[in-house]
């Protein structure tokens, strides 16, 4: 059964580990996070962002794909589906299809106006049962060929958005989305620091979990972040296992390459690669 992040993510700030959201693009993806999952007996948070949701040909084919899927793998660990980096009609798109946790992401709007809707859609989501995240400070990334640096949230500022009831907050401490730059100055443990001790005992989201060292990680967990995102990892490993299969030339004599066969490798990779996240995070055996 699907459920709400909120208890998970509790347990784990008070417990001192973090859950993983890792990001899913298809059936394959899906399948190989719930089965490690259960095989690690930990939690788990599987992300949709709008873009993989329209692939997979909206938020209702992924949620219904989703719940048949832990049925039938008989899953039992926590599996929260979540919105990742939603917009203000995307959440309530999720909310419908049956989606069990949102992210609004209104930094882009007026202060009032991010307020005003966020109010309304931690009212909105609490009322069904849902879980909601906000991200204050722009995680940065790649745009364009140029690569942002990440934004540092104002620690009163995110106060301010966890006291209209969101259950858990991404604040910006220099993480970035996608690879980090050789020059890159780290996570800001100054700004994590001061915005754990503003927010009190509300879990904290750290995006961009891609090519964070492993020391800074632990760090960041001891300051109160409770979920960790990755996304890009499971590309690059997919990718890798993808190719290499097919430069082995395992293809049907000529005929092309069996779909399930072409994907097994990279199916692989992301199993053992989330496992390695598991284990770094300190969500094994936390079912
Ligand atoms: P990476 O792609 O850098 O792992 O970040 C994932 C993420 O934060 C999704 O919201």
């Amino acid at each position: 059964m699907l459920v709400s992040a909120k208890e998970m993510l509790d347990k784990a700030r008070e417990g001192k580990y973090a859950v993983g959201q890792f990001n899913i693009n298809n059936l394959e993806w899906t399948k190989a996070i719930l089965l490690t999952a259960q095989e690690c007996n930990s939690p788990v948070i599987l992300g949709v962002s709008e873009g993989a949701g329209k692939y997979m040909t909206g938020f209702k084919t992924v949620a219904e794909m989703v719940k048949a899927m832990d049925e039938s793998l008989g899953i039992t660990v926590p599996v929260a589906l979540h919105l990742d980096h939603g917009s203000y009609e995307g959440c309530y798109k999720c909310i419908k299809a049956g989606f069990t946790s949102i992210m609004f992401d209104g930094s882009h709007f007026p202060i009032e106006e991010n307020i005003a809707k966020t109010t309304e859609l931690v009212n909105v989501a609490h009322n069904l049962g849902l879980s909601i995240e906000a991200e204050v400070g722009a995680i940065g990334g790649e745009e364009d060929g140029v690569i942002g640096k990440g934004e540092c949230a104002d620690p009163n500022e995110c106060k301010m958005i966890a006291d209209l009831g969101v259950d858990f907050l991404a604040a910006g401490i220099g993480n970035i989305h996608g690879k980090y730059p050789a020059n890159w100055e780290g996570l800001s443990f100054e700004t994590l620091a001061a915005v754990n001790e503003k927010v009190g005992d509300m879990p904290l989201v750290l995006h961009g979990g891609t090519g964070i060292p492993d020391d800074q990680i632990k760090k960041a967990i001891s300051l109160g972040v409770a979920k960790i995102n990755v996304n890009t990892e499971c590309q690059l490993v997919f990718q890798e296992a993808t190719r290499a299969y097919i430069e082995a030339g395992k293809d049907l004599q000529g005929k092309g390459f069996d779909p399930r066969k072409l994907l097994a490798p990279g199916f692989e990779a992301i199993k053992a690669k989330v496992k390695e996240k598991m284990e770094l995070f300190g969500s094994v055996n936390k079912a």
